[in-house]
C-alpha cells in the first residue's frame, strides 16, 4: 500500500479517531504517515472540535460534540448503523468505495455457490466417515444466481460468477447494465427477479426499503430447491421464515455471514440448523492500508473543494 498521499495539509488541521472494536494506534499511526502535518488523535469525551472524523459505530456524544465536523468517514460500506444516530447537518458522510472489499465479498460468494452446487458440504460431511462420496455433475444452468444489490460489491460478485458460467441476474433501485447480466429494477421487477432466482445472493444497503426483504413472500417465489446466500446486513432476513422455508424443503440451503445481533448469540438456532452455514461476518474485511489510503486522499479532495467518491445520500439511505 501507498498510504503516503505525499502533499501536505493545513498544520491546524484535526481528525478524530472514533471506531468501537477498532486499535485505535496502527489508524492513527497510518492516517498520521499519509496526511503529515494532521493533529489525529483518538476520541476521549471533552476533546476539542475536529475538522474530519473516521468512524466506526461512534457513540451519539461523539457527533454531539462535533457540530462543526466538515467530513464523517466510516470505515466500512454499510452506514446503516451511523444513520440511526443524529449527524451534524453539515458533515459529509463518506463511506468506504471498494476498498479491496469487492474482491473478497467476490471470492467468498462465489466459494459459497460452489460449496453448494458441486456438493462439497455433502462431500465433506461423507469423507469423515471415509465415505468416498462421488456425487454426479450437476447443471449449472439448473442454478441461475440473482444478486440484489448492483452497487460497488454487488456488480464484482454478479461479473465474477459470470466467468463460472452460472446464469446471473441482478436487481438494483434503478436501471442498471452490466454486460452478460440480466439487470432487474425497482419493485415492478421484483417478483420476476425473484421467479427466475435459485441462488439468491444479497448485497444490499440496510435501509427501511430493504430491512425484512427476505421473507416468507419473497422464499416463496424462488425457485424450489433455492439456496440463499446473506452477506450484507442480517436485518434483511426475517429468521423465523427463512427457518420455515428450509424445514419445508422449498430452500435447500443457505449460507448467511451477518446476523440481526452479532456475535450470533449461542441460542440462536441458525447455528446448530443443519441446512445453514454461519460464518462470523467475515466476507468483506476491511483492509486497514487500502481504508488510510482512500481516506487521507478524500479528506485532501474535500480539503481543496472537489467532489470524492462514496458520499451517502443521506435520504435514500445509503
Ligand atoms: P452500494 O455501492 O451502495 O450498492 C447498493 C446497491 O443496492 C445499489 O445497486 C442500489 O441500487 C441497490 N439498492 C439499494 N436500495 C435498493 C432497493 N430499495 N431496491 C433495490 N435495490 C436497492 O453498496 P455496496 O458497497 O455494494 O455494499 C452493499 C452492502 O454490503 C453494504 O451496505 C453493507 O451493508 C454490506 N457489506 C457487508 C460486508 C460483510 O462483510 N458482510 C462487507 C461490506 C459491505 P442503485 O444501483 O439503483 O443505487
Ligand atoms: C461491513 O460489514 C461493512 O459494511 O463494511
Amino acid at each position: 500500500m501507498s498510504a503516503s498521499i505525499g502533499s501536505t495539509v493545513s498544520h491546524n488541521m484535526r481528525i478524530a479517531f472514533c471506531c468501537t472494536n477498532t486499535k485505535a494506534a496502527p489508524w492513527i499511526a497510518g492516517l498520521s504517515a499519509a496526511l503529515p502535518g494532521a493533529d489525529i488523535h483518538e476520541w476521549q469525551p471533552g476533546a476539542p472540535q475536529a475538522d474530519h472524523a473516521v468512524v466506526w459505530a461512534p457513540p451519539q456524544q461523539f457527533l454531539d460534540e462535533q457540530p462543526q465536523i466538515k467530513g464523517i468517514f466510516n470505515i466500512g460500506a454499510g452506514v446503516d448503523a451511523l444513520l440511526k444516530l443524529r449527524l451534524p447537518p453539515q458533515a459529509v458522510l463518506v463511506r468506504i468505495d471498494d476498498g479491496g472489499m469487492a474482491v473478497q465479498m467476490a471470492e467468498f460468494v462465489c466459494h459459497a455457490i460452489t460449496r453448494h452446487v458441486r456438493e462439497l458440504d455433502v462431500i465433506e460431511i461423507a469423507a469423515r466417515r471415509s465415505e468416498w462420496a462421488f456425487r454426479k455433475p450437476r447443471r449449472r444452468e439448473e442454478f441461475p444466481v440473482g444478486v440484489m444489490g448492483l452497487g460497488v460489491l454487488g456488480s464484482l460478485v454478479a461479473n465474477a460468477v459470470k466467468q463460472f458460467d452460472y446464469p446471473v441476474m441482478g436487481w438494483s433501485r434503478t436501471p442498471r447494465e452490466l454486460p452478460g447480466v440480466q439487470c432487474f429494477a425497482g419493485e415492478d421487477q421484483f417478483d420476476n427477479f425473484l421467479q427466475a432466482t435459485r441462488i439468491l445472493v444479497c448485497l444490499l444497503p440496510l435501509t427501511s426499503e430493504t430491512r425484512d426483504i427476505i421473507n416468507a413472500r419473497t422464499l416463496s417465489k424462488l425457485m424450489p430447491g433455492a439456496y440463499v446466500i446473506n452477506v450484507a446486513r442480517g436485518a434483511h432476513v426475517v429468521d423465523e421464515d427463512l427457518i420455515a422455508a428450509l424445514d419445508s424443503g422449498h430452500v435447500a440451503g443457505a449460507a448467511l455471514d451477518v446476523f440481526r445481533t452479532e456475535p450470533l448469540p449461542a441460542e440462536h438456532p441458525f447455528w446448530h440448523h443443519p441446512k445453514i452455514t454461519v460464518t462470523p461476518h467475515t466476507s468483506a474485511r476491511t483492509l486497514r492500508d487500502e481504508s488510510i489510503a482512500q481516506i487521507a486522499g478524500k479528506i485532501q479532495a474535500l480539503e481543496r473543494g472537489e467532489p470524492v467518491a462514496g458520499v451517502v445520500d443521506l435520504q435514500r439511505g445509503y
